[in-house]
């Protein structure tokens, strides 16, 4: 089938295209209807259907014959260890460890976050969770105690599974002392702690709280999987809006289960028995997907890396993986590229490994830059591609549909939008603008399976925040446009979301931790361009009458504030004290105004402007 065949079937013939779609995967029972039709003009998928995530992800294909195939490789240059699953064997470990789950009272609905770093007991957990029918919550392992508190009190979790510790580039980092700073933090307590103790450190452990994984298991009974119904959730997974209270975006088990099967065949091209390098985190989005999901339920291998693109040793990290388990697909974010190219230029790492396999090359997490497109295409000989997509939509919106047909790549455009998702690029009225203008990018309702259905335990915040901006339509937040050929270039956020090294941030964040301390009188942080990392943020703080701290004092404090609130990925590393803010007339701070400064751009001075005159003596301090 051609592409404008398949992507105007999958919205003139919604039902039967996803029916279709549902027959690739094995169901305990066969939905017989794809979408209900919801008040809100969202969609319920393959809610009559039954099945379970994990019994598709491994006991299927452990029943067919593929238990001795490759299912999981781990491989961590920081602890310089390696293991290798069969289907088989991480199907065991996952139903012992459901086991020891079920022991401690876990059943289908309830919440168990899980708080890990890149090994393989963290798909361990989540699958787990998945076989029980709880609703895992993965929380990004670089999270400081206070994100951790403020998921623990949204989710209510019954357990939280962490390990002993994390372990980055030279630096072993304690994670079950900031799981019990998160738990006094918190105002919901969780029954037990599972921890999973690793050689580089050993957390201590409170009885009967907390709960040793290796000792745990020990004798535990395997669960069977729980049989769930489409529409049931599988995780709930936070991410950065414009307050500083995160959103837990809700996936369900069918729609997901469907569209990430669809996509590792349309949009990966990823076989049975290949091999998937997804080099980002089990906190992300990306990791849920195509680190676990999505690779597993294609039957194919998944690399679980534990390491950074350079420095764990050298630039040449992603190529050595790559090369040593016959990766057909790399998939990572822009800024992991930039990263290499500022330490091997010329690509000379690369010449030392046999990328004879790597078929294709995917980025996504921010906008594929078209000189780090044109240098990783050079260097590498391979097709790059750029694809769009976001923690809510839990599969790319645009992409190349090479599983259909290869769409020539222009830089800069995630190409075209995938079958289900009509996007639209609209004006602040909600009317189409023309070809090469650019707008907001929405989705036309229904969004097809796999998307958010809601944000866990509030269904106005998600209308309000998705649905409320364009009637019929869900906002994704990102302004662009469309060329004559209905390539799709995604220019960035509208709002106050940045993105810092692939970490999707908010900027307004920030600015309620900045204004937490006593000498600030008011603030403003926003993101500016970095040619590694895409984005780090800069605060600009106004101090309040008598305060007599000096500036780089000040300064630090901030910037000590928010990685301990945040996180280090926070990477907020630089606040200027400034005497004035553009603000308008009523009192809003003119955020774009001071990102154009910062960025050297032309500043588009709003005629509701206050005080003019304070753009100069900004424009100086921001240079
Ligand atoms: N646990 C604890 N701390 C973490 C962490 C984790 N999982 N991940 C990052 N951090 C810390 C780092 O140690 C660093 O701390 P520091 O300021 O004390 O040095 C800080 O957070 C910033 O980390 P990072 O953004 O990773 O910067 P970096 O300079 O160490 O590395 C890159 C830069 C580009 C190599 C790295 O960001 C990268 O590999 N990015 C890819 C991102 C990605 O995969 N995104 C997912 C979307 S696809
Ligand atoms: P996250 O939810 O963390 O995956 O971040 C989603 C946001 O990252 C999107 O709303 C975009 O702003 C940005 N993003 C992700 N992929 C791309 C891409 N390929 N091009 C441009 N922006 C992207």
């Amino acid at each position: 089938m051609s592409y404008p065949r398949e992507y105007e079937s999958s919205l003139q013939r919604t039902e039967a295209f996803w029916l279709k779609q549902a027959g690739n995967l094995h169901w305990f029972k066969e939905p017989s209807q794809a979408c209900t039709l919801k008040p809100n003009g969202m969609a319920d998928w393959f809610a009559n259907g039954e099945l379970n995530m994990s019994f598709m992800a491994l006991d299927y294909h452990v029943d067919n014959g593929r238990g001795d195939q490759l299912a999981l490789i781990y491989d961590s240059p920081v602890t310089g260890s390696k293991a290798r699953y069969t289907y088989r064997e991480l199907r065991d470990a996952v139903a012992t460890f459901a086991g020891l789950l079920k022991k401690q009272h876990v059943k289908k609905g309830d919440r168990v976050v899980i708080y890990m770093p890149m090994i393989p007991q963290a798909a361990i957990a989540m699958l787990a969770c998945a076989r029980l029918g709880a609703v895992h919550s993965v929380v990004f392992g670089g999270f400081a105690p206070h994100e951790l508190a403020v998921r623990i009190d949204d989710a209510q979790p019954k357990v939280i599974i962490t390990a002993s510790c994390g372990v980055e580039v030279n630096r072993v980092l304690p994670y079950k002392p900031m799981v019990d700073k998160a738990i006094e933090l918190a105002q919901h307590k969780p029954a037990n702690v599972i921890v999973y103790q690793r050689t580089q450190c050993q957390a201590e452990l409170q009885p009967p709280r907390d709960i040793d994984w290796q000792q745990g298991i020990e004798g535990v009974t395997p669960a069977e999987c729980a049989v769930m119904h489409g529409s049931d959730p599988l995780y709930v997974l936070y991410t950065s809006g414009t307050t500083g209270k995160p959103k837990g975006v809700v996936r369900d088990t069918g729609g997901y289960a469907v569209a990430l099967k669809y996509s590792m065949d349309v949009v990966y091209g990823i076989n049975q028995g290949q091999v998937m390098f997804t080099a980002s985190d089990v906190g992300w989005v990306v990791g849920h997907s195509y680190i676990v999901y999505g690779p597993l339920l294609a039957g194919a291998t998944t690399v679980l890396y534990e390491g950074k693109p350079v420095r764990t040793p050298d630039a040449g990290a992603f190529w050595r993986v790559c090369a040593e388990y016959g990766v057909n697909v790399l998939f990572s974010a822009p800024t992991a590229f930039r990263a290499v190219k500022k330490e091997d230029p010329e690509g000379k790492f690369l010449e030392q490994y046999d990328l004879s396999k790597l078929e294709r090359i995917y980025m996504a997490g921010e906008r594929l830059d078209p000189p780090t497109y044109e240098w990783t295409t050079e260097i590498t000989g391979k097709p790059v591609y750029d694809h769009w997509w976001q923690t809510e939509s839990g599969w790319p919106i645009c992409a190349n549909p090479v599983g259909i047909a290869e769409h020539p790549i222009k830089p800069g455009s995630a190409t075209l939008p995938l079958p289900g998702y009509d996007v639209r690029i609209l004006d602040y009225k909600g009317a189409e603008v023309a070809t090469g203008e650019q707008g907001a990018v929405a989705i036309k309702l229904p969004l097809p399976p796999g998307c958010l259905t809601t944000i866990w335990g509030d269904d106005a915040r998600f209308e309000q925040g998705y649905l409320s901006e364009f009637k019929g339509y869900y906002s994704s937040g990102d302004g662009g446009y469309k060329d004559d050929d209905g390539y799709v270039f995604i220019m960035g956020r509208t709002d106050d979301v940045i993105n810092v090294a692939g970490h999707r941030l908010s900027t307004g964040e920030m600015e309620e931790i900045l204004a937490k301390d006593s000498a600030v009188a008011e603030c403003a942080v926003i993101g500016v361009q970095d040619s590694l990392k895409g984005q780090v943020p800069v605060g600009l703080v106004i101090t309040k009458d008598g305060v007599t701290i000096a500036d780089n004092e000040l300064s630090e404090r901030l910037v000590q504030l928010v990685r301990d609130e945040i996180g280090a990925v926070a990477c907020l590393k630089r606040i200027l004290v400034v005497p004035r803010l553009p603000k308008t007339r009523s009192g809003k701070i003119l955020r774009r105004v001071l990102r154009q400064l910062a960025d050297g751009e032309e500043v588009v001075v709003p005629s509701t402007i206050d005080d003019p005159t304070c753009i100069d003596e900004l424009r100086e301090r921001l240079s």
